[in-house]
């Protein structure tokens, strides 16, 4: 969602804000703006609805000259994607001014009162009662740090927010509240920054400190101060960064998400190793927090997340029932959290999240904490929420994905959670020395496919040609690829705009099969497993009814080659690390018809990487 950077320093501050937007572009925003306290201690903001680059052109010539200022990329809440809602938000007489990302819940309360008290607002946004909030407690004679401080106890909701004040422009001011993003303090010679995320620091400093939900920070270009929001002092100290600058360029690749759809077999890989032992084969799960005897009394997993995230869930829960033995079900966190679940102690329940902040991901787990379930999550980012609430983490570790469409993170959870499952059924009795040594060993199989996979690369391009000019798509699976063809719905809509709806193929028969038309292509993913047969008969009852099919087949069985109008071949690959390699090309497929669409690939419009609000 939101994003935001900070700097104050010795150097001129437009251009490093600038820059630092461009470097969480990939999150998703609708306009953008920054604010600079100028000599003389005039404030400059300027602002622009649209691509960030829309600002930049605004400000040739005439960027703002000041040394410290905040900066933002705004995903709309309240208010229209216009420049006069884009951020920053100041109050009435331009001393405050503001970055903000969250939802202030009980806005229309306070803004109420502070119009009558005489604030002028401009904005339909939440964000500027902020501001005026500040300015209307500093006017009773608080100092700016406590004015912010109050605000924090004053509004409602998940917020991260970075606050300047012209009269003291060396000093930056930050709080969070519950998890509507983070905020990362970057530490430098003689300068600092702040940072929604980490790539917008990374060229600058690897020294970050992290604010927890309740905490706030004053920064100058010296030293960073921290506190909590009820104002008891706390004391942090910078901790080496988790990314480096180079592991988030594009490397060559035209987007993000080509490069991280071509990275995937290597990232796999990564997401594998450190964690397996072959000789005897052995799955090692270091910090795993539950002892032999806790696992045991485990009778039950619910698997929660949200998007792509849920779609590993669903994989999963073939995981969690056929390796681990354990009754599994999927919830998607958004309902999980407010259906007063059934939880207990003996529930083990398994987030996945790759940013480790989605709201309704963290709302669910605060859920299972409430009734006492024990928590592990999946998560690709050090340091971030979910890993602090649950219990413990098993990291995806693929290296920051910066695309908005979730490729490489998917194909790392999935990796995590078979071997998570593994590991549940070692300590359980479920996995024997011979069942490990065959589940690693299809497992380790999956960077190799995943490469055979994207061998075909060339032929997406060809595809998308021929395919772009539809407007509707079904994707059918059957099995533990159902999920697959899900997330091959979704990446298609994410990143081409073309509608396209996932459904496990035997619900066809029960609606979905009134669609179907000449006009409605069909990707069906028949690989050669069990239920091949049956798959078979689905495509050709989209075929008796003038449909058009797509098939994602096993290479060398060919008996669909006269039915489907297209085939994409792939390796054979064992069953239940199928949906890790046919995932593959269809994310290839999603991208290509966006470029054929001529769509934004990396920053689909109204998505944002990190969804920070419910
Ligand atoms: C994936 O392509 C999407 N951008 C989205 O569905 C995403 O997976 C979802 O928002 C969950 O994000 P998380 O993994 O960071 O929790």
């Amino acid at each position: 969602m939101c994003g935001i950077v900070g700097y104050v320093g010795d150097r001129l501050a437009a251009p490093i804000l600038l820059d630092g937007l461009s470097r969480l572009e990939y999150r998703g925003y609708d306009s953008a703006g920054i604010a600079v306290v100028e000599s003389g201690k005039a404030l400059t903001v300027r602002k622009a609805s649209g691509k960030l680059s829309v600002l930049v052109e605004s400000m040739k010539g005439a960027a703002p000259t000041g040394f410290s200022g905040i900066g933002h990329t705004r995903w709309a809440t309240h208010g229209g994607p216009t420049e006069v809602n884009a951020h920053p938000h100041t109050d009435s007489n331009k001393n405050v001014v503001i970055v903000h990302n969250g939802i202030v819940e009980n806005y229309l309360e306070l803004k109420e009162r502070l119009q009558a008290e005489g604030h002028r607002f401009t904005s339909e946004t939440d964000s500027e009662v902020i501001a005026h909030l500040m300015e209307s407690l500093m006017g009773r004679g608080l100092v700016f740090e406590e004015a912010v401080r109050m605000t924090a106890q004053r509004i409602q909701g998940a917020q991260a927010v970075v606050a300047m004040n012209v009269q003291e422009p060396g000093t930056l001011v930050a709080f969070r509240l519950g998890n509507a993003g983070g905020i990362t303090v970057g530490y430098g010679q003689r300068e600092m920054f702040l940072a929604s995320d980490l790539p917008a620091l990374l060229p600058h400093t690897s020294q970050v400190a992290f604010l927890a939900p309740g905490e706030m920070v004053s920064v100058d270009a010296r030293e960073a101060r921290f506190r909590s929001v009820q104002g008891a002092p706390i004391h942090k100290s910078p901790q080496a960064a988790p990314y480096d600058a180079v592991a988030i360029a594009k490397d060559g690749y035209r987007h993000f998400m080509l490069k991280e759809i071509m990275e995937q077999p290597g990232t796999v890989h990564r997401a594998i190793g450190g964690r397996v032992s072959f000789e005897p084969a052995d799955v090692l799960l270091p910090d795993f927090p539950f002892t032999p005897a806790q696992v045991r009394e485990v009778n039950r997993i619910v698997l929660t997340g949200m998007g792509t995230s849920l779609h590993a869930c669903m994989v999963a829960r073939y995981y969690m029932e056929q390796i681990a033995g354990v009754p599994a079900e999927i919830d998607n966190s958004s309902e999980l959290r407010y259906r007063n679940p059934i939880l207990d102690s003996r529930t083990l329940v398994v987030s996945v999240s790759q940013s480790g902040e989605t709201a309704d991901t963290l709302g669910a787990m605060e859920e299972a904490a409430r009734s006492g379930a024990k928590q592990i999550t999946i998560c690709n980012v050090e340091g971030s929420q979910t890993t602090r609430m649950a219990h413990g983490t098993v990291f995806i570790g693929v290296g920051p994905e910066i695309g908005v469409a979730s490729t490489k993170c998917l194909t790392g959870s999935l990796a995590a959670l078979y071997l998570l499952a593994t590991y549940l059924g070692k300590v359980r009795g479920t996995v024997d020395q011979a069942r490990m040594t065959g589940l690693l060993n299809d497992l380790a199989s999956a960077p190799r496919l995943i490469g055979q996979a994207l061998e075909q690369r060339e032929a997406f391009g060809r595809l998308a040609h021929e395919y772009a000019d539809y407007y509707n798509f079904l994707y059918l699976g059957r099995g533990i690829n159902m999920p697959v063809a899900m997330e091959g719905a979704l990446k298609l809509k994410e990143v081409s705009y073309i509608h396209a709806e996932g459904y496990p193929a035997g619900e066809m028969k029960h609606g979905p099969i009134a669609l179907i038309s000449k006009d409605m292509p069909v990707v069906a993913l028949a690989p050669r497993d069990h239920l091949y047969d049956k798959m078979r008969s689905n495509i050709q009852e989209v075929k008796a009814r003038g449909g058009k099919v797509l098939a994602l087949v096993t290479q060398g069985h060919h008996d669909l080659a006269g039915v489907a109008d297209g085939l994409i071949e792939m390796p054979s690959t064992p069953y239940l690390v199928s949906p890790i390699v046919n995932v593959v090309p269809l994310q290839l497929l999603a991208y290509h018809m966006a470029l054929e669409r001529g769509c934004d690939v990396d920053q689909p419009r109204n998505l944002a990487k990190t969804v920070t609000v419910e």
